[in-house]
């Protein structure tokens, strides 16, 4: 299924780390839509994950950046730019990290170290990019920008842990940046709210695995997959949504809006 959508456009992914990955899936849907990008992670990333393997086969260049430096970024934009031979018109942010999850201290106990750096990494991250986008007038108009949450930002999911309170401040980033890049660029800054999907950064919460399950049940058209993730930010990549901007969009099959279903209510017959 392709339809040219990105066609002549050119972007930045963030966060491909294995085949599991949001953004890797993306990567793919993307190429096959006609757009061209480069591909970045942090250099630790790299080394650990299969990049390469996904640029070979998407014709894309990676430019490694750790997305809390302001140097590696603004190399990164700048040399993207380069690479592709002109401005930018989609970019996709798919990062997040918590320490605390990694080191197993619960939202209770946390180390506020851990806190800061997953707050820098997972949420003033999306900020870094967007100033450094916007300082270097990178943008092309009419281009759009795009950063992955989770609906934990709204209600609380007791496992998400700080990662909850990261996701708000990234949503809220999408709405206040978005301001801007909309009124001197004409760019739109959205969130999608994806499901839980398997990843490595999904299933290091604790409790995934019932949590995936429980979700599945709960969304009248199950959960989203990380390819389903994929075909939505390109619709928000592409000229049919121009009009959409400084929003947190659900894409979940009807979670966030069901109170409860037959299957899970079943659970609980006497
Ligand atoms: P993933 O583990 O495949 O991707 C996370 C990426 O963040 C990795 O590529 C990692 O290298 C990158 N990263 C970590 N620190 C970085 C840094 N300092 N600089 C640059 N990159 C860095 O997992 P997934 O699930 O594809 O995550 C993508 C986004 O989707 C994240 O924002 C995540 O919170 C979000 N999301 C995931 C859900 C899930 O259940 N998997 C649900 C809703 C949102």
């Amino acid at each position: 299924m392709s339809f040219n959508l990105l066609k002549g456009k050119r972007g930045i992914i963030f966060g491909a780390l294995d085949e599991n990955s949001i953004a890797w899936k993306t990567a793919e849907t993307v190429h096959a839509e006609g757009g061209t990008f480069v591909l970045t992670n942090a250099p630790i990333a790299m080394r650990m994950g299969k990049i390469d393997e996904l640029a070979k086969k998407t014709g894309a260049t990676i430019v490694p950046a750790d997305a809390t430096s302001e140097e590696d970024l603004d190399n990164l934009v700048a040399k993207s730019m380069e690479i592709l031979g002109g401005k930018i018109d989609f970019v996709l942010h798919a990062i997040g990290m918590s320490v605390n999850v990694r080191k197993g201290r619960s939202y209770t106990d946390q180390k506020y170290d851990f806190t800061a750096k997953g707050w820098d990494v997972s949420a003033l991250s999306f900020h870094k990019v967007l100033q450094s986008l916007y300082k270097a007038d990178a943008m092309n108009e009419w281009g759009s920008i795009v950063a992955l949450t989770y609906m934990a930002a709204q209600r609380t999911f007791p496992d998400y842990n700080d990662m909850a309170d990261n996701k708000a401040y990234l949503e809220s980033i999408a709405r206040s940046f978005g301001y801007f890049f909309g009124k001197e660029k004409k760019v739109r800054v959205n969130t999608i709210s994806q499901s839980p999907t398997p990843t490595t950064a999904g299933q290091g919460v604790k409790g995934f695995n019932s949590f995936i399950n429980y979700a599945e049940k709960m969304s009248p058209l199950g959960n989203a997959t990380a390819q389903d993730c994929a075909e939505y930010t390109v619709t928000l990549f592409s000229d049919y949504t121009k009009k959409v901007t400084m929003q947190n969009l659900f894409h979940d099959g009807g979670f966030s809006t069901t109170g409860v279903s037959q299957e899970v209510v079943d659970n609980f017959s006497e």
